[in-house]
């Protein structure tokens, strides 16, 4: 069986096919939206097995799904995305699902941290997720050891002197600089460090459809569904999936306590986008390239960033070995620097000026002054996210129009 077995099917086919039975819908052959809070047990007995299975008292038989008992614990809804999100993520086996990515970082760290431990990350980093190891870990003693992305020596010697290290995070390509950071390596470095530490892959920006971190030595695969599963940018949501059934049990057991699962409603609107995130992705990809190669050498452009484009050696074999197409996302670097980027995002007509990205429009940011203004000096200098830096997330809109319109706001700085 190609890639994943999903009961002799494969992963495009099973994304429709798994995890919903429409008897239970009435019928219907969409899932019904289940918003019921709370579940009416069939005896006294039946809601203390229920129970004794959730609190981990008693062990589920194999093939059996724990009886539902409230939805902050889990819900139909939530149980329906989680089977069908499996497939898409090569190597899969169990998936949780949140109310933001966020939530699920979040959660996937309190899951796995200790006290006087460490966890060590790529930098850059999502803002949101560095003002977490900051703000949150770092105060209730795991301390942050920031290793610049794409570094591999440094990573390797990061992990290997941490101390009681139990996280490994690992962004990439990274946001917004895209370097890319070797995922079987950093696994491997991982291994070998005796503390163990969860290898946690942030897959937002190439993911489900061009890298398979899970396959690399990966144990954790995170997501900000906001962006390409969602695809719409009309919700928020997050998913980690993982290859151990006892892993993502222990990451849903925090997230009873948290209370940050995915809503119904949210759930059963991500459900109906999965089985169009490889063709949304394909073609976000595909603009993205012809716009960026497009871009290079413009007089007021000192660099275009693009997996494509990339001139390092190392940095080109990483892409090669781990992803399969380069992705939606690039980044202009502006000569003028910051009044030349303002300047463009004043001008352009198509895109729009909003932080987020994976939707089917086009959408353009300031990192430096908007998604990574919390970053420290130290951090923005080495980690590249520059004054005059431009990200871009391509939609699925025709490029021509796309490159007409930068071409008009380019003219006009
Ligand atoms: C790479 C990456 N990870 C995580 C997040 C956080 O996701 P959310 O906004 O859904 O909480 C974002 C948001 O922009 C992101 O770009």
């Amino acid at each position: 069986m190609p890639e994943n077995d999903h009961a002799g099917v494969r992963p495009r086919t099973a994304v429709l096919t798994r995890g919903f039975d429409p008897s239970l819908s009435v019928g219907s052959a969409r899932p019904a939206v289940f918003r019921s809070s709370t579940y009416v047990f069939e005896s006294p007995e039946a809601a203390e097995h229920a129970f004794a299975i959730t609190t981990g008292k008693i062990k589920l038989p194999p093939g059996e799904r724990a009886a539902l008992i409230y939805s902050r614990f889990s819900h139909p809804n939530a149980e329906i995305l989680e089977d069908q999100i499996v497939p898409i993520e090569a190597g899969a086996t169990d998936a949780a699902v949140f109310n933001s990515g966020m939530a699920a970082i979040m959660t996937a760290f309190f899951t796995f941290a200790r006290p006087d431990s460490s966890i060590v990350y790529t930098t850059p980093l999502y803002g949101g997720t560095t003002g977490l190891i900051h703000t949150f870990m770092e105060p209730f003693g795991v301390h942050g050891i920031a290793a610049p992305a794409g570094d591999a020596a440094a990573i390797d010697e990061a992990i290997r002197t941490a101390h009681n290290c139990c996280i490994v995070l690992l962004e990439t390509p990274a946001n917004p600089t895209l370097i890319m950071t070797d995922i079987e390596r950093a696994a491997e470095a991982a291994s070998k460090n005796p503390s163990k530490p969860v290898v946690m892959v942030d897959n937002t920006f190439l993911g489900p459809a061009f890298q398979h971190p899970l396959q690399l030595g990966a144990d954790i695969v995170l997501y900000s569904a906001t962006k390409y599963l969602g695809g719409f940018s009309d919700m928020l949501g997050g998913v980690a999936i993982t290859k151990s059934h006892e892993m993502i049990q222990r990451i849903r057991s925090r997230r009873i306590m948290f209370g940050n699962i995915l809503q119904p409603d949210e759930c059963w609107m991500l459900d109906s986008r999965l089985p169009t995130v490889s063709l949304r992705m394909n073609r976000q990809s595909k603009n993205a390239q012809r716009l960026a190669e497009a871009l290079v050498g413009h007089k007021h452009l000192s660099n275009v960033i693009y997996p494509t484009l990339f001139q390092d050696a190392e940095q080109k074999r990483i892409y090669a070995k781990q992803c399969e197409f380069p992705g939606g996302i690039f980044s202009l670097e502006f000569a003028g620097g910051k009044p030349a980027a303002f300047e463009f995002l004043r001008r352009i007509r198509i895109a729009k000026n909003a932080v987020s990205l994976g939707g089917v429009e086009t959408l353009v940011c300031h990192p430096r002054s908007t998604t990574h203004s919390g970053m420290s000096a130290h951090e923005l200098a080495e980690s590249g996210v520059t004054d005059g830096l431009v990200r871009f997330s391509a939609g699925i809109e025709d490029w021509r129009d796309l490159l007409a319109d930068f071409e008009q706001a380019l003219a006009g700085i």
